[in-house]
């Protein structure tokens, strides 16, 4: 990504230039994970339920910034989950330290900064009863799909980051009132997955994965890693969204920014996060547009400013946070 991370280092102490990653990486994408464990090597495993603690603080001061009852209980799930004992794991010859902290908070941040995908899905109706079902494309982490499993629903994650299946290991199954299952590799070029994915869903959920600037770059990249292939046409992606759906289901896109790039600087893709889908694709195959490419500068700064985004050290909320959502619900016809 474009920000010299280093640079900060003897800036910080090590805990803080974790926090600082952890905060970028929440905005942006791909190519965090060599500098996350290049700092990693140093660090102290996080004791077990000490990372969960910290979250558990985060409750008090999230919740008053969403509207909805169903997403206030899902923030307040944050406490009850499960303590990580810390192992460590090789990926490519490399020692990873899978700690608390990585598991849940790991690349991209708290698993509250879903909060706003959440209430927003819920001021169109998203408030599920045991037994719904949830699909995040590109789930990035566990946490967030946990909390929904432990209100009983039956949800599903999927991701390309081979970090995923090594770190969540037997994570897939029945877990507490309701049922997570982890799939693996790229959606949905691979027939395995849109197999095992199913139908039925209430919720078809991508943040910070549908992005314009992965999907329909507008300038070159500067890595080919900095977009994302979704192995087919923009219409077939969302004939399969749509056919995941139950009739009346939604598919909500949320996307965190960091600041655009000048036209002479190397492009950033994360940083265009508006729909990559114009409307007619979207009400072509077959879904209502309710809220498209809303500006969300507003309430993004104020959550980033509950999590401490801009503590000392951090981001400049108001230059260096932008978000953008899209809310459309599959046609009953
Ligand atoms: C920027 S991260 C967002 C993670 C998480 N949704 C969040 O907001 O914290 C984008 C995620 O999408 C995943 N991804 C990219 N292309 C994918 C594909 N075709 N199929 C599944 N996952 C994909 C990446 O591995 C990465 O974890």
């Amino acid at each position: 990504m474009g920000t010299n991370l280093a640079k900060y280092q003897p800036l910080f102490g090590l805990r803080n230039w974790l926090r600082l990653i952890t905060i970028l990486a929440a905005t942006s994408g791909l190519s965090i994970t060599v500098r996350y464990s290049d700092a990693q090597e140093t660090q102290a495993a996080a004791t077990p339920g000490s990372v969960i603690a910290e979250l558990a603080k985060e409750i008090e001061n999230v919740q008053p910034f969403v509207a909805g009852a169903w997403t206030k209980k899902w923030i307040s799930e944050v406490a009850q989950l499960d303590k990580v004992q810390p192992k460590k794991i090789k990926i490519k010859e490399r020692e990873i330290l899978v700690d608390e902290s990585l598991f849940y908070s790991g690349r991209y941040g708290s698993p509250l900064t879903y909060a706003r995908a959440f209430d927003l899905a819920e001021k169109h109706g998203f408030a599920p009863d045991t037994g719904a079902k949830v699909f995040d494309f590109g789930y990035g982490s566990i946490g967030h799909l946990r909390m929904l499993a432990q209100m009983g629903l039956d949800v599903t994650g999927v991701d390309v980051d081979p970090l995923l299946p090594n770190m969540y290991t037997n994570s897939s199954g029945p877990y507490k009132k309701g049922r997570v299952q982890l799939l693996d590799g790229k959606f949905p070029a691979e027939e395995a997955l849109v197999q095992s994915a199913g139908s039925g869903y209430d919720l078809f959920l991508s943040k910070n994965t549908l992005k314009r600037g992965y999907i329909h770059p507008a300038r070159e990249p500067a890595s080919p890693r900095h977009v994302i292939d979704l192995g087919v046409t923009d219409e077939k992606f969302l004939e399969q969204v749509a056919s995941m759906l139950k009739p009346g289901g939604l598919f909500v896109i949320y996307n965190f920014c960091p600041a655009r790039a000048p036209d002479d600087k190397p492009y950033i893709p994360w940083a265009d996060g508006e729909c990559p889908f114009s409307k007619e694709q979207l009400a072509t195959a077959g879904f209502e547009v309710l809220e498209y490419d809303v500006v969300d500068d507003k309430p993004a700064r104020e959550l980033g400013h509950l999590l401490g985004w801009d503590a000392p050290g951090g981001m400049n909320l108001e230059t260096d946070l932008f978000a953008w959502y899209t809310i459309v619900k599959k046609k009953s016809q």
